[in-house]
């Protein structure tokens, strides 16, 4: 992509990491099917002529998947790291190089301000709700020329819905994260997998007979808690809905409050979107060696400025990625990847065969965005139902499995009162 004068430029921390890049987003593009189908589509049809997309996304060779598709239909793309440590920058390098997109992100560096931004962008792709919220309170000047945009996640879906019952939210805002594909793949298998991966990766530690608290049985919790379930652990479930603790138990899991849970959790996972949920009050019952990694978006959930306050001496990186706090009464806690998304920390996220059914949802989603929707309001809004289905379509033929129709009498039996039985 080359810049027009005025342009923002890429910021990337090495650009002689390019050739690594290019080869771990091929390694990454081989397990990406669906990706690659629609980047020979979109290279066809061209969907994206004239736009400018910007987004906020945390920079891996999956995400390059997904840039790459979206310069494929004609856009030109402004990416913006959504986690300074989830930075790979060598793709990073790569994008850049290979022109696929203006990138600004280097690994373990707070991206200054969301400068995707200054590209005037009429899309937005946002992880987590920054750049929407940035555009809002920083950059109101730019709101108009946005057509709308997707969110990843479910903690920016929850910001977003704030917003638009304020409404502040001035454009239509698609919440790609609320698709069944999405959360079948993405939240609960690739997370839950490689959670544990970040987990075991950090510490080398072993699982079986373990007994790990998994705080949150939502689509990432449970994926989770299978996870670590299936390498030998004895999980325990906290969550505050009932109706999820109800499924937990059916699950086959313990499902005890917190305060209860804590003081038994040799590893304590949280995965619930929302703060202090191992808090200032655990610390004195938390035992000795407690392993503490967190899932969600943010890094609030545990409450890591309390554990830093309590602690007499504080080791940083005993382990790549896990920080040893030792407090006053001799116990020592192990803290994974600063309390930050544990998955992409100290793993590499999610596979590639699984953001590829989130990122594919994405692509299609900007891409009817970009066929212009004039009657969609400002607000949130449920990926449109024939895209759902086109998803899962794609990614079933990818992975070799096919499925049946209904006859025509059997379509008549389901649609009619009338049949009788
Ligand atoms: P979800 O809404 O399906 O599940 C969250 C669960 O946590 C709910 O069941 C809720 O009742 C429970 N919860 C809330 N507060 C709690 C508390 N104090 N104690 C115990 N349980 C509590 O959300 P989902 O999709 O599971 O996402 C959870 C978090 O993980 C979000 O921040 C999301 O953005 C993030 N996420 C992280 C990914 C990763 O790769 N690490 C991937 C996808 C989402």
């Amino acid at each position: 992509m080359t810049a027009s004068p005025g342009e923002p430029v890429s910021d990337i921390a090495d650009p002689g990491l390019s050739e690594a890049g290019r080869a771990r987003i091929e390694w990454a593009q081989r397990g990406m099917p669906v990706l690659r189908l629609l980047a020979r589509r979109f290279g066809q049809a061209r969907p994206f002529t004239g736009c400018t997309l910007a987004a906020c996304l945390h920079v891996t060779a999956e995400t390059a998947g997904l840039v790459t598709a979206l310069r494929a239909g004609g856009a030109r793309v402004f990416l913006a790291a959504s986690n300074p440590l989830s930075t790979q920058d060598d793709v990073a390098a790569a994008l850049a190089a290979s022109g696929a997109a203006t990138v600004f992100a280097r690994a373990g560096v707070d991206p200054a301000g969301y400068r995707a931004l200054d590209s005037q962008p009429d899309l937005v792709v946002d992880d987590g709700g920054d750049l929407v919220n940035t555009l809002h309170a920083q950059r109101p000047e730019l709101l108009s020329g946005v057509r709308g945009g997707c969110e990843s996640t479910a903690t920016g879906v929850i910001r977003l819905r704030r917003m638009a019952e304020e409404g502040a939210l001035a454009f239509p805002m698609v919440a790609t994260d609320a698709t069944v594909t999405k959360q079948m793949f993405d939240n609960t298998r690739g997370t839950g997998q490689s959670v544990i991966d970040g987990v075991l990766r950090a510490t080398n530690t072993l699982l079986d007979g373990r007994v790990v608290v998994v705080a949150g049985y939502g689509a990432c919790g449970r994926g989770i808690a299978d996870a670590a379930r299936g390498l030998g652990a004895r999980v325990i479930v906290t969550e505050v809905d009932p109706v999820r603790a109800l499924d937990a138990v059916l699950a086959g899991f313990d499902v005890l409050p917190m305060a209860v849970a804590a003081p038994a959790g040799e590893v304590l996972i949280t995965a619930t979107g929302s703060r202090d949920v191992i808090g200032a009050e655990l610390l004195p019952v938390l035992r000795d060696g407690a392993i503490l990694a967190n899932a969600g978006h943010f890094d609030v959930e545990i409450d890591t400025r309390a554990l830093a306050a309590e602690a007499v001496k504080v080791t940083r990186e005993v382990r790549p990625h896990t920080d040893e706090y030792l407090l006053a009464d001799g116990r020592r806690l192990l803290l994974l990847a600063e309390g930050r998304v544990v998955n992409l920390v100290a793993a590499e996220g999610s596979p590639p065969q699984v953001m590829d059914v989130s990122f594919a949802g994405q692509a299609l989603v900007l891409g009817w965005l970009a066929a212009g929707q004039p009657g969609l309001d400002p607000g949130v809004h449920a990926v449109p139902p024939g895209i759902e289905e086109e998803i899962a379509r794609l990614t079933l033929e990818s992975l070799g499995a096919a499925i049946d129709e209904l006859t025509a009498a059997q379509r008549e039996y389901l649609n009619s009162w009338r049949a009788g039985r």
